[in-house]
């Protein structure tokens, strides 16, 4: 969608719609477009048809001014209002006019000189407003026969505030829709190998991208790693994106990359296993945020790492009971083949310690099913052996409401997984399911700082938001690009 940013005024805009953000109970500020469309705005008001709740739609036929439509948003009370708020009207507003088979729009700025000065200082109102916009118009449509033509191709802003970022703002949203459109791809059309050839296609000046195969890996003694492949005929690809950036830290990004993860020999339940293609969410978003970081020039180093696998039962898959040695020299017994995203990340965390010494190590993966059961689809499990980098991550999910609940790693859970005959053991039962996980992995990330996210409940959407359509929701990308805008 093209931005367009104007200084002319709402009645002589000629768009097919026009956008009036309004409070819930609040005066029409919009008494001369009122006017000049003969009482039509407040009429639907005066009726109660439009009260101005959060993210409440009515559409108007007007004549009278330049544009034939009118679209009413409501932000809900002034009072109540947030960034998010903004983000979620200005979703809704965009997708319903979609709807409509409306090609343009232009939105209207003026209400926002109503907010509070504070009001979010970094970013502006409008921002957030398009921002939800944007995000709300993705579709994954691949597999359609016919593809729903309906687009907005422009929409004009009018009065906005300078200062506006419009290349973080277009950057960041190509980058979720990357992610997600890698994410709801079928594991048959995203295996490993596809995953590592579209890593490689971003590579390019400021992005290296090698792939280790199996036997460098077993090189490398990374058995934790592979034994979960073994069970498929897809051979894994252990994918390394190195982005230089400038002098700056260097950070490491882990992102879990199960193409599939049907269970392996313990097996999952049939019912619902077809969303487990978005086990490799966390891979997505990694591959996301570098591109992005390379288009928005961040003066940073990053190293990315997606171990990149489909965990399948089969005649040579691991078992449970199997004891394999991960990278750091670790033995690890397998208690459960489905608890194997922490073997895979196991390995490539410690891969990244020893190679590559990184000031800090995030984690990003769908790790737990009890990471949904605890926090439900509000906000990502955060784990970690350092306060300070647990808090700068904090800080940056208030600003994209992509939220973050921390949980503790008590030395305690230690006593859950350990093991009677190897040094550490894959699952401790269900009970602390998902801290016994993040504690698992703070054990290969050992002094280094390092952080972990646990995006299961988060990363895939059942139903329609009013900025996020169902399906993969690219949850990390926004909050670890804001946190890398920060990081010097
Ligand atoms: N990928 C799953 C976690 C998951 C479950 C993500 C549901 C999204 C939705 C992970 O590999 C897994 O199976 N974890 C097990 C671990 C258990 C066997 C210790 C789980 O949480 O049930
Ligand atoms: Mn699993
Ligand atoms: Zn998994």
């Amino acid at each position: 969608m093209n931005l367009l940013f104007k200084n002319i005024s709402e009645q002589e805009i000629k768009a097919d719609a026009l956008i009036l953000p309004l409070f819930e109970g609040s005066d029409n500020i919009y008494s001369d477009i009122n006017k000049a469309t003969g009482g039509l705005i407040s009429d639907v008001i005066k009726s109660k048809e439009f009260t101005g709740k959060l993210n409440q739609t009515t559409l108007l036929h007007v004549k009278g001014i330049n544009s034939n439509r009118i679209l009413l948003i409501g932000l809900g009370k002034q009072s109540d209002i947030t960034p998010d708020r903004i983000r979620q009207a200005g979703g809704k507003a965009f997708s319903y006019l979609r709807g409509t088979g409306s090609k343009n729009a232009a939105l209207s700025c003026r209400i926002f000189s109503k907010l509070p000065k504070n009001f979010a200082a970094s970013q502006m109102p409008a921002f957030y407003f398009i921002e939800g916009g944007l995000l709300s118009l993705y579709r994954f449509e691949r597999y359609k026969k016919s593809e729903n033509g309906k687009e907005i191709k422009t929409a004009i802003i009018l009065g906005a505030d300078k200062g506006i970022s419009i290349k973080w703002l277009k950057t960041t949203v190509s980058a979720v829709n990357f992610a997600k459109d890698l994410i709801n791809t079928p594991s048959n059309d995203m295996t490993p190998a596809i995953l590592s050839r579209i890593a490689k296609s971003i590579s390019g000046k400021k992005i290296k991208v090698k792939v280790l195969e199996k036997k460098d890996m077993e090189k490398e003694g990374m058995e934790a790693y592979l034994s979960v492949s073994k069970g498929s005929a897809e051979p894994p690809k252990f994918i390394i994106l190195e982005y230089k950036g400038g002098k700056g830290a260097l950070l490491a990004l882990v992102g879990k990359s199960i193409t599939f993860d049907s269970g392996g020999i313990s097996l999952k339940p049939a019912e619902g296993m077809e969303k487990m293609k978005y086990d490799m969410s966390g891979g997505a978003a990694v591959l996301a945020v570098i591109k992005a970081a390379s288009e928005l020039n961040l003066p940073l180093n990053i190293v990315g790492l997606l171990p990149a696998t489909e965990n399948l039962p089969g005649g040579s898959a691991s078992k449970p009971g199997d004891i394999v040695k991960a990278i750091t020299g670790k033995t690890i017994e397998i208690i459960n083949t489905d608890a194997e995203g922490r073997l895979v990340l196991a390995d490539a965390i410690g891969y990244a310690i020893k190679y590559y010494k990184p000031k800090a190590v995030i984690n990003i993966a769908t790790l737990t099913g009890a990471c949904s059961i605890a926090l439900g689809s509000e906000a990502a499990a955060l784990m970690g052996n350092n306060e300070g980098l647990m808090e700068k991550l904090k800080k940056a999910s208030e600003d994209t409401y992509e939220r973050v609940w921390q949980m503790p790693l008590y030395e305690e859970y230690k006593e859950y997984i350990k093991s009677d005959v190897a040094d550490i053991k894959n699952s401790g039962g269900r009970n602390g399911s998902l801290v016994t996980a993040g504690y698992f992995l703070k054990e290969f990330a050992g002094d280094t700082p390092w952080a972990h996210l646990d995006i299961a409940g988060t990363a895939w959407s059942d139903k329609d938001k009013p900025y996020t359509p169902k399906g993969a929701t690219a949850m990390g990308v926004r909050l670890v690009l804001n946190f890398l805008k920060e990081i010097k």
